[in-house]
């Protein structure tokens, strides 16, 4: 009873999103384009440019990662966890995602690729054990700053990171959250988040954090799980499975409607949202994917 409850708030709470967007959309001066890819995909992009980064000297980072009122965030936006349930939910993390990242790799080495000669100073926000370190291989220069609240993903993360090339002084790890990211304005070339904006508590401040700390031109690249199709029988198992998932893996909803979020952001430059379905993850098989531009 109470899990319907739930679901039924979750569903109304994505049609009125859905609602304020098109209202949003009637007045906006943005040009919209629809195209498609794979399923379907967008593209808002009030200038028509592509923003590149040269290499460019960095703005200093905050002198402290554990700035005081990102500490305040961090205890207040997700409270603290037993150990056992951080360190359960990391090495789940860690040894459960064989197939899902054989399927994403694909979509991944794409969308990776556009950090190649434009990003040196790369920050990842959830950035869990650290699948996608090896992606940054290629990136010449390239130092990763891995924001993630749960401490222990650290040693994981460090492992990846180590199995990917990556020096132990180009990888840190940030205990902190993304709606509180203790970075200076305009302080990174590129803001990756993979699997991350289901479980954050505060999708929009998480957007508006990766905005602020984006240079100008700088890109965020994303994937993430969403919502099934209003209607769908996959929607239905996600209404009905959402509370329960809130609560094994660590906050994740799966009735978010994360492209709608990405797109009502408002990145400068617009942004390519990209729909797709994935088969090695169930009932979260509905993904979106791309860039945005800042
Ligand atoms: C499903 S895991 C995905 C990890 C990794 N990005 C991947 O693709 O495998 C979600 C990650 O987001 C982290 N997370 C949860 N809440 C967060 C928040 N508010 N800010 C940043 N990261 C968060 C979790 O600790 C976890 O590492």
């Amino acid at each position: 009873m109470a899990i319907l409850h739930l679901s039924l708030i979750s569903t109304i709470t994505c049609s009125q999103r859905k609602a304020t967007r098109a209202s949003q959309d009637s007045v906006k001066t943005q040009k919209t384009l629809i195209a498609t890819d794979s399923v379907s995909s967008f593209r808002l992009c009030p200038c028509g440019r592509r923003h590149f980064i040269g290499a460019m000297p960095l703005l200093p980072l905050a002198p402290s990662y554990a700035a005081s009122s990102s500490t305040e965030d961090l205890k207040r936006l997700r409270p603290r966890k037993p150990d056992w349930y951080d360190e359960l939910f990391a090495w789940s993390m860690d040894t459960s995602m064989e197939q899902y990242e054989k399927e994403i790799s694909s979509y991944k080495m794409k969308l990776f690729n556009n950090l190649v000669g434009k990003a040196e100073k790369v920050l990842e926000i959830g950035v869990g054990t650290g699948p996608n370190f090896k992606y940054y291989s290629n990136i010449p220069n390239v130092s990763v700053l891995g924001v993630d609240p749960n401490a222990k993903m650290e040693s994981y993360a460090r492992k990846s990171a180590a199995q990917a090339g990556l020096k132990p002084e180009y990888f840190s790890f940030i205990h902190a959250v993304a709606e509180a990211i203790p970075l200076e304005d305009s302080s990174v070339h590129a803001v990756v988040g993979t699997l991350v904006l289901c479980s954050v508590a505060d999708v929009t401040r998480t957007l508006n954090e990766i905005k602020r700390v984006l240079r100008p031109g700088g890109v965020y690249l994303f994937i993430e799980h969403v919502a099934g199709e209003d209607g769908s029988f996959l929607r239905l198992v996600q209404n009905v499975l959402d509370p329960l998932q809130q609560v094994v893996a660590d906050g994740c909803h799966l009735t978010r409607c994360t492209g709608d979020y990405i797109l009502e952001a408002r990145f400068n430059g617009g942004a390519d949202i990209n729909k797709a379905s994935l088969s090695s993850l169930a009932y979260l098989s509905s993904h979106v994917y791309g860039v945005a531009y800042n």
